[in-house]
């Protein structure tokens, strides 16, 4: 497992590094889809890390917070960037999701949720621990967790071999 832990100092820079991240991963869709946990207490900036994630794609529209919705997609073929797109033969679809709502597991599979893990997407989980059991591996999980002055976060972005 590969660990990046690094100390961000605002939203801004959270946003930066999370942009870096999406512009430096190699997107690899082509037999199954990309998972990506976010971990970390309520406000400690999962969603921000998918505004930056989804604008180092070169999505420029906005970003909602699922909270209500339990997820928003995302078609980012018009404004992928060029340098990327190679990596992309196909449509791709990011999915992101906000599961705090879930009253339990077994609503997500109830929300048909399997059926966005197609092997064109990458989904973004905010609060997957609230449909453990019915969710697949994560490829990358970030953790963020706050430090003692409030605008800092430790936010560690980590590779899981998925055969752990
Ligand atoms: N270093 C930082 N990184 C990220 N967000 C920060 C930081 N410092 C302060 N913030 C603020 O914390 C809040 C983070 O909100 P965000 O919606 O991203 O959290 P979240 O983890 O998605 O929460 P929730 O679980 O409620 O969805 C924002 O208001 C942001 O401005
Ligand atoms: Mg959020």
């Amino acid at each position: 497992m590969s660990e990046w832990p690094q100390v961000v100092q605002s939203p801004e820079e959270l946003m930066q590094r999370a942009k870096a991240f999406a512009a430096k991963i190699r997107l690899n869709l082509s037999q199954k889809p990309m998972v990506i946990y976010l971990l970390g207490e309520l406000g400690a900036g999962k969603t921000t890390f998918c505004k930056g994630f989804l604008s180092g794609l070169g999505y420029q529209g906005l970003v909602k917070s699922p909270t209500y919705t339990l997820v928003e997609s995302y078609d980012i073929k018009d404004d992928i960037k060029d340098d990327i797109k190679d990596d992309i033969k196909d449509d791709i679809k990011i999915y992101h999701f906000d599961l705090y709502r879930l009253s339990s597991p077994l609503e997500a599979e109830e929300m048909g949720i399997l059926d966005y893990f197609h092997a064109k997407a990458i989904v973004l989980i905010e609060w997957p621990e609230k449909a453990k059991g019915f969710l697949p591996k994560e490829d990358w999980q970030v953790c963020i967790d706050f430090q003692e002055n409030n605008l800092h976060r430790l936010m560690n972005i980590k590779k899981i071999n998925q055969n752990d």
